[in-house]
């Protein structure tokens, strides 16, 4: 007999929505639905617009919507049905009280929990899939169990989620390993042989791990906190090859060809983004703060200090470059998203360099594929388009009558853009700072734009030929 035949998930966000959708395409004989207490994302993921960007996904909600795949607010008969509930709110960094700023807020989390509690009356099997600070099982344990109706009982498990958005269809379609913690008893085994069969259905079982629920709390952590240590070290090498003459890219490809090391996210870019690294490192310092490890956590800070400290490197050379003023000078912004193929904008790195830019007086004109213009207004905390800000739906109107572009995203369509056109029509000097390293920057040279990027010298290679010529007199 299947052990589990109903799904609920509590949250259709960016890994609820995504990840129920796969589930209910692979697994036909079990019935998902995804709830939400905010009626318009609901509303969106039941519409023909989803309410997320995430290439491949519109399709497979197509096919599986209303079939064995449904969005709701009514959440009490969801949680009542399911076998299993799966837990995938929004875990943001507390913006006051005690660990403000660096703790993760477990407010929406402990809300599931006293729901599921007072609405239940049958026993069932809750996964976190949420990330959670370490230990954070039990504190879902513990409200469960003070609010438990009699001849209930729950068996709580972490399933972290490492799917990225951009790829989040083929990461939850081909997943590198799927983690499952739970109790070491009969009963949580039990519970985790059940989730397991879930993913049996399309993840082969050697990718299914079973451990421990702590391990399999901490490893989301530890992952998030790795990738982006990746990224914040190649960065710093950046600067360095930026004072040295060095080239970023191939320090970077001389690296990663070491087998040990492995090529991927070793691109200098200008910094990272997303709503996971940040808030997932800071948990992370938190907590080993709280446990006494004071040089622990001030090694993962510095993860975060080099990101801060790149984003305002590079928008200091906008200026710099500019003959140190912007005032009241126009500039592109080509991409807003923290990174491409999403609409998603939080912690993009975008944002900083825009307000740099504005607090420099410069007037801005956005471009994004994919972004909504309400939401870039909302980051840039402008009311209107009036002040300084304005959002175009085409690259080559962001670009007309400005000094400038800056590329804050590395959308595949930036490289393929006709930038002779753009020069044409901007103010000369007309400079590029290409803050993804996409462009072909001697193509950009040869049409007469001043260019700058990440990790490498501007007109190196020229100073390097003059340096040359010059030992040979
Ligand atoms: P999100 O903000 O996109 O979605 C969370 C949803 O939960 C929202 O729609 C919100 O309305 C809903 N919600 C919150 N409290 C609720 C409640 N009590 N009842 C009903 N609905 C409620 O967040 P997200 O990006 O999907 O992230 C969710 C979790 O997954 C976070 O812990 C995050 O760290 C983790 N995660 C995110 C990603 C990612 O790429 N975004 C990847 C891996 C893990
Ligand atoms: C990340 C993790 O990759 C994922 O496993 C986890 O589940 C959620 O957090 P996400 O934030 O969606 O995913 O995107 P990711 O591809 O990790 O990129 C994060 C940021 O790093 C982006 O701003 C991206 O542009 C930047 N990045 C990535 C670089 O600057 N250089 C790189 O080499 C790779």
């Amino acid at each position: 007999e299947a052990p589990i035949r109903k799904i609920c998930c509590i949250g259709a966000g960016y890994v609820g929505g995504p990840t129920c959708s796969i589930l209910a395409l692979k697994c036909p004989d079990i019935q998902v639905t995804v709830v939400d207490r905010n009626e318009l994302r609901i509303n969106q993921w039941n519409s023909e617009k989803l309410p997320i960007f995430e290439p491949g996904l519109e399709e497979i909600v197509k096919q599986c919507r209303g079939k064995n795949l449904f969005f709701s607010t009514d959440m009490v008969p969801a949680l009542k049905e399911a076998d299993l509930i799966f837990i995938s709110v929004n875990t943001p960094t507390k913006t006051f009280g005690l660990g403000k700023g660096r703790a993760a807020d477990l407010k929406f989390v402990e809300s599931c929990a006293r729901l599921i509690a007072e609405v239940c009356d049958r026993s069932k099997i809750i996964v976190e899939k949420s990330t959670v600070p370490v230990r954070s099982a039990a504190s879902i344990v513990n409200v469960l169990k003070a609010n438990t109706k009699p001849g209930v009982s729950y068996q709580v498990l972490s399933n972290p989620e490492f799917l990225a958005e951009g790829t989040a269809v083929n990461d939850l379609t081909n997943p590198d390993r799927v983690l499952i913690g739970g109790e070491e008893s009969d009963e949580g085994r039990k519970a985790i042989d059940a989730l397991s069969w879930v993913y049996h259905h399309w993840v082969p079982a050697e990718k299914i791990i079973k451990m421990n629920t702590w391990s399999s709390e901490l490893s989301k952590l530890a992952a998030n906190a790795f990738l982006a240590q990746r990224i914040s070290s190649i960065n710093a090498i950046s600067a360095v090859c930026e004072a040295t003459g060095a080239d970023v890219s191939e320090v970077a490809k001389a690296i990663g060809l070491d087998s040990r090391l492995g090529p991927k996210f070793l691109q200098a870019s200008v910094g990272w983004g997303g709503s996971c690294f940040q808030k997932d490192i800071l948990n992370l310092v938190y907590i080993s703060e709280s446990l006494n490890l004071t040089s622990v956590a001030a090694y993962w800070q510095q993860v975060i200090d080099m990101n801060e400290y790149q984003k305002s490197r590079f928008g200091q050379r906008i200026v710099l470059a500019m003959f140190n003023t912007i005032t009241d000078k126009h500039i592109a912004i080509l991409g807003f998203a923290f990174k491409k193929n999403t609409g998603d904008t939080r912690e993009s790195p975008a944002i900083y360099v825009a307000k740099h830019l504005l607090e420099e007086g410069a007037c801005l004109h956005i471009f994004d594929p994919k972004v909504e213009r309400a939401q870039i207004l909302l980051d840039l905390d402008q009311s209107d388009e009036k002040t300084g800000v304005t959002i175009h739906e085409d690259p080559y109107e962001a670009a007309k009558g400005t000094h400038a572009l800056v590329i804050c995203t590395e959308w595949d369509q930036f490289s393929t853009y006709d930038y002779q056109r753009m020069y044409d029509s901007m103010l000369k000097p007309a400079f590029v700072f290409d803050g993804r390293k996409i462009l072909n920057h001697s193509a950009l040279s040869e049409i007469g734009f001043h260019v700058e990027t990440i990790g490498k010298r501007p007109g190196e290679s020229f100073q390097a030929q003059n340096w040359a010529g010059a030992n040979n007199v």
